[in-house]
C-alpha cells in the first residue's frame, strides 16, 4: 500500500481522481446511517426487558427498606448499594443510588462543589477560578457540564494507559486552582484505553496544591468488554485511602448501558466523609429516589455474577460491529499514512485520527453521503480540536450491516478529505 503521506505530486492526482469517483458512487446510494452517540441498540435493550414485568405489589410493601413505593431511602435501598458496592468495589454505606443518570450526579456534584465547596476545601470553589484538567480526546459531556457551570479547562494528551501523568502532576503541583481532574479509567470515551496501575498510583500520590482536589472518576464503562474478556483498574478508593487521601475521588457508575439507557439506575461512590456531605446536600434536592427501579435492578441481575453474565450478552452484540469498523479502516487504510485508530477491547467508541486538518471536512462528507459521525471536536472542551484531527466512530446502535456500509462511506471520505489535503500540499 502506498503512504500517501509521502506520495509525488502525480501519485496523488491520481489516487484524488480514484477517490473522487469513488465517493460519487457511494453517495448516490442515498444511505441514512447515524453514528453519531454510543447508544444501545434495540437489541441491547431487549436483553433487559424482565425489567419491566419483574416486580409486583407483594416485592415493594413490606421490605427491609420499607414500602418502596412510598418517600424516602435517600441513599437508596439496601440490597442495591449492596450490589453497586460489590460492582465498584466499596462497602455498601459507602454507595449513593441516584436517579437514572450518572451524568446528572457529575453535575450536581460540580454544581454543589461551586455553592458549597467539598470536605477539607476553603469554601465554595466558584470564586477560586477553579479549573478541571481534561484529558483528551474525552467525553464532551463532561467538558459541556464545566462550561455550563463556569469552571476553567485545562488539556492533558492521553498516553494509551490514562492521561500523560507528568502534565498532569506539574499543573496540580503548584497551583491551588486547579481543583480536579476527570477520568473515566475503564474503556476510556474515546480511545477505549483503561488506565495503568501506575497512572491509579500517581493520581492518589500526586502533591496538589488545592486541599480540595477531587477525581472525578467516571466508571462508565467497568463492565462493558467486546468479547475478550475483561480489563481491570487498579481500586482509586484504596489507592487514595493508602496515600492518605481518602477524600480525594469521586465515583460515578450507571447501568445505562447495562440495562436501559434512559431507565437504569445511577451511583455514587466516596469516603464516609464524601457520602455524609453528598446526602446531606442531596436532602434537599429529593425526598428520595425511585426505589422500585433499584429493586427491579437488582432482581434483574441477582448478583455481580449475573451482571457479569449479561454484560457477555451485550459483548456478543456488539463486538462484530467494532470488528467491522476495524476490518473497514483496515482493509482501506491501513499503510496510507492517513489515518490512525484505537482497536478498543470495550467501551463504545473507537477513535480515529486522520490528517491534521481534516476531521471536519470527512465529517461534512461523510453527512453528505448520508453518514452522520459526531460533529469534529466533540472530544475536547469547546468542541475545539486545535488539529481537526479527531473523529470519533460510535458503533453500538445501528444494525451490523448499516455499520458495515457506514464505514465503506467513512474510508472514501478520509480518502477523498486527505487527498484533497496532500493535493493543496502538493501544487
Ligand atoms: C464516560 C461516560 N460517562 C457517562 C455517560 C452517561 O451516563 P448516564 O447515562 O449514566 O448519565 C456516558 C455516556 O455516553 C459516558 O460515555
Amino acid at each position: 500500500m502506498t503512504d500517501l503521506s509521502k506520495a509525488g505530486a502525480d501519485q496523488i492526482s491520481a489516487a484524488l481522481a480514484e477517490a473522487k469517483t469513488a465517493y460519487g458512487q457511494i453517495r448516490g446510494r442515498n444511505l441514512a446511517f447515524d453514528m453519531t452517540r454510543g447508544k444501545p441498540s434495540a437489541a441491547q435493550l431487549d436483553l433487559a426487558d424482565a425489567l419491566l414485568t419483574n416486580v409486583d405489589h407483594d416485592d415493594v410493601v413490606g421490605t427491609d427498606a420499607g414500602d418502596l413505593r412510598n418517600y424516602g431511602g435517600l441513599a437508596g435501598i439496601p440490597a442495591c448499594r449492596k450490589l453497586f458496592g460489590e460492582y465498584l468495589g466499596v462497602p455498601a454505606d459507602q454507595v449513593v443510588i441516584g436517579g437514572n443518570s450518572s451524568l446528572q450526579l457529575m453535575y450536581g456534584t460540580l454544581a454543589r462543589c461551586m455553592t458549597f465547596g467539598v470536605v477539607g476545601g476553603e469554601g465554595p470553589w466558584r470564586g477560586q477560578n477553579p479549573t478541571v484538567i481534561c484529558p483528551v480526546p474525552g467525553y464532551d459531556r463532561h467538558f459541556a457540564a464545566c462550561e455550563e457551570l463556569g469552571i476553567k479547562m485545562v488539556t492533558v494528551g492521553m498516553t494509551g494507559e490514562g492521561p500523560d501523568m507528568d502534565a498532569v502532576e506539574e499543573l496540580v503541583a503548584s497551583d491551588p486552582s486547579i481543583k480536579a481532574i476527570w477520568c473515566v479509567p475503564k474503556y476510556s470515551n474515546p480511545t477505549g484505553e483503561t488506565y495503568s496501575d501506575e497512572t491509579v498510583d500517581r493520581l492518589a500520590k500526586m502533591k496538589t496544591a488545592a486541599p480540595d482536589f477531587r477525581i472525578l472518576w467516571d466508571n462508565a464503562y467497568a463492565v462493558h468488554h467486546l468479547g475478550e474478556g475483561l480489563d481491570e483498574v487498579k481500586d482509586i478508593m484504596a489507592a487514595c485511602e493508602v496515600a492518605g487521601c481518602p477524600d480525594r475521588p469521586f465515583v460515578f457508575g450507571s447501568t445505562s448501558k447495562i440495562t436501559y439507557a434512559g431507565a437504569g439506575i445511577a451511583v455514587f461512590a466516596g469516603s464516609p466523609a464524601n457520602v455524609k456531605d453528598t446526602l446531606d446536600h442531596l436532602f434537599f434536592e429529593t425526598i428520595g429516589p425511585d426505589k422500585i427501579n433499584q429493586l427491579r435492578q437488582v432482581k434483574f441481575f441477582g448478583d455481580m455474577k449475573g451482571l457479569l453474565a449479561h454484560m457477555d450478552e451485550h459483548a456478543a452484540l456488539i463486538g462484530p460491529k467494532f470488528k467491522a469498523v476495524d476490518e473497514a479502516l483496515t482493509r482501506h487504510l491501513t499503510g496510507k499514512g492517513i489515518a490512525t485508530w484505537t482497536k478498543p477491547k470495550g467501551g463504545y467508541f473507537v477513535s480515529l485520527d486522520v490528517l491534521d486538518g481534516c476531521a471536519k471536512e470527512v465529517i461534512r462528507l461523510a453527512d453528505e453521503a448520508g453518514v452522520k459521525l459526531t460533529p469534529a471536536g466533540s472530544c475536547y472542551p469547546y468542541g475545539d480540536d486545535p488539529n481537526d484531527r479527531n473523529i470519533r466512530l460510535a458503533p453500538t446502535l445501528p444494525p451490523l450491516d448499516e455499520v458495515k456500509q457506514a464505514m465503506e462511506v467513512v474510508c472514501a471520505c478520509i480518502e477523498l478529505a486527505c487527498l484533497n489535503k496532500l493535493a493543496e500540499g502538493a501544487d
